[in-house]
């Protein structure tokens, strides 16, 4: 990983691209970002921001202050990854994904006082390397989804899910197994073999 300067964004050297990034897109001159990753249209990357290489953050993406990205990740259009939350090398993040990591947020203080973004308490979310998340689910504060994990669409997680755990609903279950390759290889009884 390399950090970046403004002059490696507008002219990128003609051999070896930095990374690619869509003009609208607005990344952090104090974010990292990693060789050959490609972030989409109106992408937002905040300071102190780590991204590895070989990535794709699509339209519209949120990456937060502080995030962590490993390689080869893919995050889909218009997900938001808040401050506190790591992914692994190998995460897939289904379109419109929701990271949280305050779990009993408030804007103002008891006083009626707007908070500030010091305020916050923040807790860490993990997603191990080669988890998938489905679209549309919404991750709860302090949660860790386990290395090759698979988590529904629409989902919400309350609760760590395990290694290759399959898990969905809301509150998402876990329902069965997955190998690497995203083959279901163990599943509970679904309601029509019941
Ligand atoms: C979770 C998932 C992998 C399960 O696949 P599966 O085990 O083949 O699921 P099935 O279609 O056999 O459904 C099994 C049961 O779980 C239910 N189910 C499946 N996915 C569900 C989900 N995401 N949330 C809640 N229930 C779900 C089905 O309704 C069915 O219920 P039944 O037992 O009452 O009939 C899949 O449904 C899913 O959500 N994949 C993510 C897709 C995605 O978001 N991709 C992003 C890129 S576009």
């Amino acid at each position: 990983m390399i950090k970046r300067s403004s002059k490696q964004i507008n002219n990128l050297p003609s051999k070896k691209p930095v990374h690619f990034q869509h003009h609208t897109a607005e990344v952090s001159l104090e974010a990292t970002i990693g060789k050959e990753t490609k972030i989409w249209h109106h992408a937002h990357v905040r300071e102190g921001a780590k991204i590895g290489m070989n990535c794709v953050v699509g339209k519209n993406v949120y990456i937060d202050i502080e995030v962590i990205v490993g390689h080869n990740v893919k995050i889909q259009n218009n997900v938001s990854v808040f401050h506190g939350v790591e992914l692994g090398n190998g995460v897939f993040v289904g379109p419109h994904v929701c990271f949280t990591n305050d779990k009993v947020p408030r804007a103002i203080n008891e006083d009626g006082t707007p908070k500030k973004t010091t305020d916050w308490k923040i807790k860490k979310t993990i997603v191990k390397d080669g988890a998938s998340i489905g679209a549309n689910a919404t991750i709860l504060p302090g949660i860790t989804i386990g290395t090759f994990a698979m988590i529904g669409a629409g989902s919400v997680v309350t609760k760590d899910i395990g290694d290759f755990e399959l898990a969905y609903g809301n509150p998402a279950k876990v329902q069965g197994k997955v190998d690497k390759s995203g083959n279901i290889i163990k599943k509970s009884k679904t309601r029509r073999e019941k």
